[in-house]
């Protein structure tokens, strides 16, 4: 693949107007949403998808999830629900991905789906992510904006460690304030909650009146995000460990001595947010890195859920 100038574009409205021209023309353009980057492409253009792949260096079979601006914008391209509307309606714009049968006729690249039969859609609340899907008026393609099997990107700064001369370009909007990915909630039967994610489990479960199916009770089909060893950091991760071992480095949680803290006052949304960053700075030390323990209620469903995958034996 050919070296690229990546651009660095500000979130005023030249920068918008930049990046969205940038995807009119077929072009890649990282951005920020309220959970971490998103890498994207007009999700029409099978060759501006093809290089999102590419870029990235994903395996062919992992589906991308579709930002549109707005519940009319996705019911474009599947067929929609009472389940779905109830939650668009308490939930969207914001960190949750509804996985619905696909329409007939949606226009997509079948690169985005992988031949599957549903897609995965998502209305992000970010004003920078809004104001580029309003100024470009099409589907945008996105997948988290990091090479594919490393820790995903909560600021501009990890996206372009990752992809600089990769992508045509990345709006920077500062740190992503929810700092782990959305919530997939698959709809194509009964549903499912197929990640864990920035919306925690619980508060769609009070939506829904039931209790969503265990993520690993799931996962009928080949996610990414469900290979076991995803997120992964280069150092090796030891999780709840109650101190650091010779050598390790301590990523803390709650008060104590540690070399960084996910949230000193044991705030797992504050923990959610500094998690990829935390693991970014740790990572650069080149040590192991132990993790203190982390409740698994709320979004310490979705902190703990990446850590495993960052804990897990490499090449799983
Ligand atoms: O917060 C997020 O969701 C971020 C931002 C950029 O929106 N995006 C993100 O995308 O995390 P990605 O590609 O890293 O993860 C998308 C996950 C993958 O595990 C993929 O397999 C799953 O969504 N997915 C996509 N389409 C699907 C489908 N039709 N059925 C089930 N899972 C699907
Ligand atoms: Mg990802």
């Amino acid at each position: 693949m050919q070296p690229l100038t990546t651009e660095i574009l500000s979130a005023t409205p030249e920068g918008i107007a930049r990046a969205a021209a940038l995807l009119k023309a077929g072009a890649l353009v990282a951005f920020p949403t309220e959970t971490v980057y998103g890498l994207g492409a007009d999700a029409r253009d099978g060759r501006a998808v093809a290089a999102i792949y590419a870029a990235k260096g994903r395996p062919a079979f992992n589906p991308l999830i579709v930002h549109v601006p707005d519940t009319g914008a996705a019911q474009r391209y599947v067929i929609w629900s009472d389940t779905a509307e109830r939650l668009a309606r308490a939930f969207w714009p914001g960190p949750l991905t509804l996985v619905l049968p696909l329409r007939e006729g949606h226009g997509l690249s079948s690169l985005v789906t992988a031949g599957l039969g549903s897609l995965a859609l998502r209305v992000p609340a970010h004003p920078a992510a809004r104001a580029l899907l309003q100024a470009f008026g099409g589907p945008v393609a996105a997948p988290s904006a990091n090479r594919s099997g490393r820790i995903s990107p909560t600021s501009a700064r990890h996206v372009l460690a990752g992809l600089e001369g990769r992508i045509d370009a990345v709006l920077d909007d500062g740190p992503c304030p929810v700092g782990v990915e959305s919530t997939i909630l698959g709809l194509t039967g009964a549903p499912v909650l197929l990640r864990p994610g920035g919306l925690a489990a619980e508060q769609i479960e009070a939506v829904l009146g039931e209790t969503l199916a265990a993520p690993e009770a799931a996962a009928p089909i080949t996610a990414p995000g469900q290979l076991v060893s995803h997120y992964a950091p280069a150092a090796p991760v030891r999780l709840n460990a109650a101190r650091a071992e010779p050598g390790e480095v301590l990523l803390g949680f709650g008060p104590g001595a540690c070399d960084l803290n996910l949230s000193e006052s044991a705030d797992l949304a504050e923990a959610a947010a500094n998690l990829f960053g935390h693991l970014h700075r740790l990572d650069a030390l080149a040590c192991p890195i132990a993790v203190a323990p982390v409740p698994e209620t709320g979004l310490g469903r979705a902190i703990n859920d990446r850590l495993r995958r960052a804990a897990a034996p490499r090449g799983a």
